[in-house]
């Protein structure tokens, strides 16, 4: 290495050498561009400013404030706080409005159905599943097939109190176990049975004289003569192919045996009237229903 002074020019390119020399290789002394070394100081300048108005450096315990006072927290709150404003009066309408008034004004029932999707996700997904398609002993809503009723009212009255739920007024309908009223062979049937009317194989020792039997006797009183279901004591639909707690022959020989007795929370007193209301409108929205039936 050398000190030689800087006009030290490298005869290939036409470029001053910083005078740094390895072994015969000489360094090129190329300032930076004019413009990039601009805008690096524009930065600067913009985060030393930035510093001192907005939140930046973390210290011990918080951070440095900034002297506009803004913060993250705060803005959010402001804008939640104006949302809720814009709302009012829409909020205050459905507060007030029946179900027919909701399905008569679209505006209205628009405004609903948003209000009660925001609030099936964060109540209702975890159960229902994210479109409301349900799983193993939760019911799907998509379909318009209710254990419990479609209309806006039943739908109301559903998640109100919910189903076999701790509230006074819940919904209540027992499937008996029936392992120590059956024997195995009639139990047996009966599940042949109840595939039958699902439209199922059966096999070969289905008996259907038997089993049309013992059904009338055990089971129509709840699932009603040709099993169609009964939406006053919850008692399923047994011929229309959806399933709650499955349709194989294991599954359903369960639900004979032991019965079940799946259980839906109550909502009144955890969400106010007007999202159970607008919760109604979109629960029964998914079941394709577009007017009070
Ligand atoms: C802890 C789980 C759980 C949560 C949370 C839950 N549900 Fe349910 N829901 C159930 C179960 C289980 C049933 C079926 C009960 C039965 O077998 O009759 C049900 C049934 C229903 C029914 C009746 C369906 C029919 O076919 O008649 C509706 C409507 C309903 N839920 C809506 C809701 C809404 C709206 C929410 C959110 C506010 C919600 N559920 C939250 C478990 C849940
Ligand atoms: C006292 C009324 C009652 C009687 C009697 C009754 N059930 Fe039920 N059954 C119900 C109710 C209520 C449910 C729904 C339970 C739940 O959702 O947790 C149900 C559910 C079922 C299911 C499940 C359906 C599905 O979608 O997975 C089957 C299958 C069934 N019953 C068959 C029978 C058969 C067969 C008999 C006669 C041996 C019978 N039930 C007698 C009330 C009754």
């Amino acid at each position: 290495m050398s000190g030689a002074p800087h006009e030290d020019i490298d005869a290939h390119s036409g470029t001053a050498t910083t005078g740094h020399e390895w072994d015969g290789i000489r360094e090129l002394n190329t300032p930076l561009p004019k413009w990039w070394l601009y805008i690096l100081y524009a930065t600067i300048v913009w985060a030393i400013g930035y510093i001192i108005v907005y939140p930046a450096i973390p210290l011990i315990s918080g951070h440095t404030p900034g002297v506009a006072g803004w913060t993250s927290r705060g803005a959010v709150t402001q804008e939640l706080a104006q949302l809720t404003q814009q709302r009012a009066p829409m909020t205050s309408t459905l507060e007030k409005a029946s179900f027919s008034e909701i399905t008569k004004d679209e505006r209205l029932r628009t405004f609903a159905l948003a209000q009660g999707r925001a609030a099936f996700g964060d109540n209702c997904a975890p159960c229902h599943g994210a479109g409301g398609g349900g799983a193993f002993s939760f019911p799907n809503l998509n379909d318009d097939d209710w254990i419990w009723g479609g209309s806006l009212e039943a739908i109301q009255q559903t998640i109100q109190y919910g189903i076999r739920s701790t509230h006074p007024d819940t919904r209540i309908g027992i499937m008996p176990a029936f392992a120590q009223i059956l024997n195995t062979k009639e139990i047996g049937q009966l599940v042949n049975h109840v595939r039958a009317l699902g439209g199922l194989t059966t096999e070969n020792t289905y008996d259907k004289p038997l089993a049309d039997r013992l059904f009338g006797e055990q089971c129509a009183a709840c699932h009603g003569d040709g099993g169609k279901g009964n939406i006053e004591l919850g008692a399923p639909n047994l011929v229309d192919s959806i399933w709650l707690f499955g349709s194989d022959k294991a599954s359903i020989l369960q639900t004979l045996a032991r019965g079940r007795a799946s259980m839906m929370p109550a909502w009144n007193g955890r969400l106010d009237d007007t999202t159970i209301k607008a919760l109604s409108v979109y629960v029964q929205s998914l079941g394709g229903v577009k007017t009070v039936p």
